[in-house]
């Protein structure tokens, strides 16, 4: 099996702050979804951050250990570049531009791709997402579950093979879960590694890996000791 991000002992603090995580060996699989769960403030969000290069790339803090992401150390990632390889669904949809089709074109724009291929892979995600409707909306005008489709929208776009989503189902109604669950599923069958962050059940058939990060310790549970 294709090992898309790994982990080799992975720890950080922030600052003053205590470890929020030491140890960590994490394996991101192509065609895997892994989900991982725990208690507010138990550092997910953060570990997400030290998977996608933010920590230690922009984030200060301790850090030891590393993270592999395709075959590199995310430490020798030159972050814009990463774009091609993950997305990020944040946890607060990180959504800047006036309108809605400007801000999924910005990653393939970045990724100097050639007009007709942007503008097909934009098309694209605005029909994943069912926003078509609202491309030439300011995206800070949309719902908080519209802003939250977009975001999955933005993920789309570059159609990386790694997806790291935060809470992405935190604001959805139930026909934005299903859509949203359904996509991920495509995706991992389509050989996309997916690492979600999630505080209850997400519904999905397919999950691989579920582990739970709670004082600092990340631990492989077993679906029905979580949520019965
Ligand atoms: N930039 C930062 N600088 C210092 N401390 C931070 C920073 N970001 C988060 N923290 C602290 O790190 C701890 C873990 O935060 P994090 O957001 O990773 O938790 P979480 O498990 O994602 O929580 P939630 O379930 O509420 O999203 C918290 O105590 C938080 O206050
Ligand atoms: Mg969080």
């Amino acid at each position: 099996m294709t090992i898309l991000l790994e982990t080799s002992d992975l720890g950080f603090r922030y600052p003053n702050g205590p470890w929020l995580f030491r140890g960590v060996n994490l394996s991101l699989m192509a065609g895997q979804i892994t989900l991982l769960t725990g208690p507010s403030g138990s550092g997910k969000t953060s570990l997400l951050y030290a998977l996608c290069g933010l920590i230690p790339q922009v984030f200060a803090g301790e850090y030891i250990g590393k993270t592999v992401i395709k075959n590199l150390d995310s430490r020798q990632w030159a972050l814009p570049r990463l774009a091609s390889v993950l997305a990020v669904v944040f946890q607060t949809p990180q959504l800047f531009f006036p309108r809605l089709e400007d801000e999924l074109a910005f990653t393939p724009e970045n990724l100097q791709w050639s007009r007709q291929r942007m503008t097909r892979a934009v098309e694209e995600a605005l029909a994943a997402a069912k926003l078509e409707p609202f491309r030439d909306k300011a995206p800070e005008r949309l719902s908080g579950g519209q802003q939250q489709l977009a975001s999955w929208a933005t993920a789309l776009t570059a159609m990386p093979d790694i997806f790291l989503l935060d809470e992405p189902f935190s604001q959805l109604d139930p026909a934005g879960k299903q859509l949203l669950r359904d996509s991920i599923q495509a995706l991992a069958a389509a050989g996309k590694a997916i690492f979600l962050i999630e505080h209850s059940d997400p519904g999905l058939d397919n999950l691989n890996n579920l582990c739970s990060l709670d004082k600092g310790v990340l631990t492989r549970r077993v679906h029905h000791k979580i949520w019965g």
